[in-house]
């Protein structure tokens, strides 16, 4: 069998340029490429937790990854409880830290 490389310009798997984005963390900007998750955006800026445990206040960022803890709630544009890893992250969002599931920071 023999490999062969697609030059990029005809790579099918990335049709166009990736398109930069940027989201307003607890008012400062973050920058991301369209596409990525809220969770996404936060890893590849070097965050790694955004949310604390209603009891005990405990870091929480990303466990699953796949929507089924919870871990991940951020407030987006005014929204509780959205889960960043599922959330398709969109230019001009504003997310904001959040505590658990109906509690405040
Ligand atoms: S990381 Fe588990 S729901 Fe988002």
């Amino acid at each position: 069998m023999t490999s062969y490389r697609v030059p990029a310009e005809r790579d099918p798997a990335r049709p166009a340029a990736d398109r930069p984005l940027t989201v307003v963390v607890d008012g400062e900007p973050v920058t991301g490429t369209a596409g990525q998750t809220i969770a996404g955006v936060l890893l590849g800026a070097g965050r790694r937790e955004w949310r604390t445990t209603a009891p005990g206040g405990a870091p929480r960022g990303v466990f699953c990854g796949i929507g089924v803890c919870f871990d991940c709630l951020v407030e987006v544009n005014g929204l509780r409880d959205v889960r960043a890893c599922l959330r398709r992250a969109q230019d001009g969002d504003v997310v904001t830290r959040q505590g658990g599931p109906g509690e405040d920071r």
